[in-house]
């Protein structure tokens, strides 16, 4: 090959890496960019203290929201990569870098129950697909407990889609990224299951405490799209998987105490036990009374 020819294949290359990444920006955008209309929800919010106590229970016990946005509710980074971007979960407090002066009830329900932020767009990453199985009352109770929150001075840092991820989006995949993506908008919230050991309940608690989004869909395990860096792959919770042949006691014992039962300690930067630990009895014999029914 002449000087010339590798110059013109190594400029044709440039081009086209060019061409490649505008249409890779292109086709992400338009995910990103996608508008959603969310029908509009009234919603009764009592902030009496049974009812905050309540809230703080569904919203950090089991649902995570502290785990993101941190235990005081004052944000914390999703992911911060040059290669995947960067993106806190924001501060959730009245305080400056906080939720604005004007941000209603209203959408803070839409932001769990639907993942559409005020402008209409997909929440990135916030897990909206899972927590919008939560009961009128615990959605309530939910809000009730964030507005409790007193105010923390925390400013965001500007989020940025990396290379990684646009790829991602461009090819269609992941919708983990954009749960807006995924939930059917106008379909009602379905009725809550009573407070009681059984696999129906089991499965609520399993979708509002966002169990799927790092054992999967299926339960199955595996290494998921949002994994960290060092992160072990969240084990199989089928009956396949390694608690096959644990009773029920051990899944309790392991869930409160962060061990399991061959003494494997579980790593709570991954797998947030020290929250769920604090759920209650009924509340996890249901869980388990549910993984017991999985294929
Ligand atoms: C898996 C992590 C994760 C969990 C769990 C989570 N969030 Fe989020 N949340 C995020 C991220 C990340 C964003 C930022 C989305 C964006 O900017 O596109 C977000 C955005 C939000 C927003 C949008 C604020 C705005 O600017 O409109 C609200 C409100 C919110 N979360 C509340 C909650 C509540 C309440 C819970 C618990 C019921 C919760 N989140 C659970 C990660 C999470
Ligand atoms: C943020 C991610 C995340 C969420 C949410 C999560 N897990 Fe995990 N889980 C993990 C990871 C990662 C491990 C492996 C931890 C380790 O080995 O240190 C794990 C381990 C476990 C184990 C131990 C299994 C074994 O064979 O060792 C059980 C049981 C478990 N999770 C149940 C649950 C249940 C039930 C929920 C929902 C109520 C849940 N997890 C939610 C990430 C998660």
């Amino acid at each position: 090959m002449t000087a010339r020819t590798a110059r013109n294949a190594a400029s044709i290359a440039a081009t086209a890496f060019a061409a490649l990444s505008v249409g890779v920006i292109g086709l992400s955008e338009v995910r990103l960019d996608r508008r959603y209309a969310t029908p509009s929800a009234s919603l009764a919010v009592r902030a009496d203290p049974e009812t905050v106590v309540r809230g703080r229970h569904v919203g950090d016990h089991i649902a995570q929201c502290s785990f993101c946005h941190g235990d005081d509710l004052a944000g914390k980074p999703a992911a911060d990569d040059p290669w995947l971007g960067r993106l806190w979960a924001p501060n959730l407090t009245p305080g400056r870098g906080g939720l604005p002066r004007d941000y209603r009830d209203e959408d803070l329900a839409r932001a769990i129950r639907n993942g559409v932020g005020r402008d209409g767009r997909s929440l990135r990453l916030m897990p909206s697909d899972q927590l919008r199985a939560m009961s009128e009352a615990d959605l309530s109770a939910v809000i009730a407990w964030v507005r409790s929150a007193p105010p923390v001075a925390a400013e965001r840092p500007a989020s940025f889609a990396g290379p990684l991820t646009r790829l991602v989006l461009a090819a269609g995949l992941a919708p983990e990224l954009l749960p807006a993506e995924r939930i059917d908008h106008d379909a009602p919230p379905p009725p809550a299951p009573a407070p009681d050991p059984t696999p129906a309940y089991g499965e609520y608690l399993v979708g509002i405490g966002i169990c799927r989004v790092c054992h999967r869909d299926d339960l199955g395990g595996g290494a998921h799209p949002l994994s960290l860096p060092d992160e072990p792959p969240p084990p199989d919770l089928t009956i396949s998987g390694s608690l096959g042949g644990w009773s029920e006691a051990d899944f309790l014992q392991t869930l409160r105490s962060g061990a399991t039962p061959d003494g494997r300690p579980l790593d709570p930067v991954y797998m947030p036990w020290p929250r769920y630990a604090q759920m209650s009895e009924t509340e996890l014999r249901a869980v388990w009374a549910y993984l017991r029914t999985l294929p």
